[in-house]
């Protein structure tokens, strides 16, 4: 049986021989990716792994909610090719991505329209959102405004909805969807608008940047729920309810 989880706090308990990056003592953030494993006392890893210093002000349990949602926004929006000044709307603000990516946008200068629910409307403006589009009342594609990027964190819109929404030549960019993945190449040549697609998998430097970006007070992590291991399947089964705020963490081994 295959031990789940993925993103992991913790502190090196031992290393082998050729191993430089780290010492037994380091305080670590990181990503186990395909092979998960992260929900365990003990994780064995490469040192090539996504796996880097944990932020210094950080404790544990904000440094494991650090990992995947702040990389994969980091990881979208650059491949979307963000610029100062670029209007962005993030689609799914108030999940882990979507708090991200609305901190993110904003650190590399742009005007930033965060779209989610009446109750999360105060959180995202905190987290820096100029403008908050509520998608239980209103269509971010019939507003006549034109966004560089429609950053969709949940794969809830669809690339038809938001080219209307798009500049002439604005990314869609989806997390999800392997219809998305089909747009993308069908789009790849197009000097109009795009889909950009990818995986966020190798996450090292994004960890190393995202570890400076903390320790400089410029990114803030949203906990909503914190569980210990014994309720494991509790915590899952709020995060399937697919309304939480932010990111959800376990607390393993103590
Ligand atoms: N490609 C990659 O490399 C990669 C990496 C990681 C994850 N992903 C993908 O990213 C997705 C998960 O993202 P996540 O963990 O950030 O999500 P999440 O945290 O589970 O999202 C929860 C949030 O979504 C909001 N929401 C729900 N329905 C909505 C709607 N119709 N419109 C707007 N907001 C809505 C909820 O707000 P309300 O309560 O107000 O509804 C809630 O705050 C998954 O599909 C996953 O596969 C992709």
């Amino acid at each position: 049986m295959r031990t789940l989880g993925t993103e992991l706090a913790g502190e090196v308990e031992a290393v082998g021989a050729k191993v430089t990056r780290f010492r037994a003592g380091d305080e670590v953030f990181g990503f186990t990716g395909f092979r998960l494993g992260a929900n365990a006392e003990y994780v064995c890893l490469s040192q090539r792994a996504s796996l880097a210093l944990k932020p210094v002000n950080l404790g544990f349990e904000e440094a494991a909610a650090a990992v995947d949602g702040a990389s994969t926004a980091l990881y979208f929006l650059r491949k979307a090719g963000i610029r100062h000044g670029h209007r962005v709307l993030v689609y799914g603000a108030s999940g882990s991505i979507g708090t991200y990516a609305v901190q993110l946008a904003k650190h590399f200068g742009a005007h930033v329209t965060a779209v989610c629910g009446p109750r999360n409307a105060d959180l995202v403006v905190e987290l820096g959102a100029d403008e908050v589009i509520d998608y239980t009342k209103e269509d971010y594609s019939r507003n006549g405004a034109a966004y560089d990027i429609v950053f969709d964190t949940l794969g809830k819109t669809s690339f038809s909805r938001a080219r209307t929404a798009l500049a002439r030549q604005g990314r869609y960019v989806p997390t999800t969807g392997l219809h998305n993945t089909l747009l993308s190449i069908g789009t790849s040549v197009s000097r109009g608008r795009r889909v950009v697609t990818g995986m966020s998998v190798d996450k090292n430097d994004a960890l190393v940047f995202l570890k400076g970006l903390i320790e400089a007070e410029q990114l803030r992590i949203v906990i909503d729920r914190r569980y210990c291991f014994d309720e494991l399947a509790e915590a899952h089964r709020y995060v399937e309810t697919g309304h939480k705020r932010g990111n959800v963490v376990v607390t393993v081994g103590t």
